[in-house]
């Protein structure tokens, strides 16, 4: 763990208090709302020196401290993209200081487009896999054995399995797939979506992949869902856009709310 996250879990703690911390969750867009409904303490990126300026409409750049659902939870209202300034580690900092309060698991939220007919705008899915199409690695450049970090399921077969039965519980759908990493930020080609598909994916989206290897490297237990905002390129006549993306984004948003709170309450 660096000296810095050490001494940023210390500055937040004496704000937040210092019992420990159980799970944090990165949201993604469309999801910044989930931050405003925890008990707790919110301290604006701007106050962390280190933590990204989170710079893209949509997000709600706060790390917020409290209790949801009975669990003790550090919320990051947004993260950085790789996309924004080329440093596939950006979330580094911010993950560290997670597991320096304490936390044991991660999970990663995103807006994605699907490759799947039958999983359409409004759905969400539960990452069992990704491909890192990009080619990139936020742990280049580490220079530890530690780099060499273990990719087997990476989505954490037990925090799967917890939000499958809080899905099923909130009687929610969500289907399992594979994600695709892909930089941005333009959106894909129909092209480069016919061949993320025949590599296996089942929806693409600009984040989370980089955070998940993350998070491994750290000894963070992790899992991701993706918001389904859009068909990809070629797949449907509807129009891809950020604007799109942001208005698209609530109604998946509200299934894993749902499906997030229910989780929480099992763990609680
Ligand atoms: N591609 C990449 N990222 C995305 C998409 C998409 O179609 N939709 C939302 N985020």
């Amino acid at each position: 763990m660096s000296k810095n996250a050490e001494a940023l879990a210390a500055q937040i703690k004496a704000v937040a208090g210092d019992a420990p911390v159980r799970l944090g969750l990165i949201l993604g867009s469309g999801l910044g709302h989930i931050a405003d409904t925890v008990d707790g303490t919110a301290i604006p990126y701007g106050d962390l020196p280190g933590f990204p300026h989170a710079g893209v409409s949509g997000h709600n750049p706060n790390l917020v401290i409290g209790d949801l659902e009975g669990v003790r939870v550090a919320v990051f209202g947004g993260r950085s993209h790789y996309y924004e300034h080329g440093k596939p580690d950006a979330m580094r900092l911010p993950l560290e200081v997670l597991r320096a309060l304490g936390a044991e698991m991660m999970i990663a939220t995103n807006a994605a487009g699907s490759m799947r007919h039958d999983m359409p705008t409004g759905s969400i899915m539960c990452l069992s896999d990704h491909i890192n199409f990009s080619g990139l690695n936020p742990l280049i450049g580490e220079p530890t054995d530690a780099r060499f970090v273990p990719m087997m399921d990476a989505y954490d077969p037990q925090m799967r399995a917890g939000l499958r039965a809080a899905a099923k519980a909130t009687d929610t759908d969500m289907t399992d797939g594979v994600y695709a990493w892909y930089s941005g930020p333009s959106f894909e080609t129909p092209a480069e979506i016919k061949a993320i598909a025949m590599l296996g994916a089942d929806a693409v989206g600009m984040s989370a992949v980089p955070e998940v290897i993350l998070a491994r490297f750290l000894g963070l237990r992790a899992a991701a869902i993706s918001t389904i905002t859009n068909m990809a390129a070629g797949m449907s006549d509807e129009a891809i856009s950020h604007n799109h993306t942001k208005a698209m984004a609530p109604i998946g948003a509200a299934k894993f709310e749902t499906v997030l709170r229910q989780f929480l309450r099992n763990l609680s």
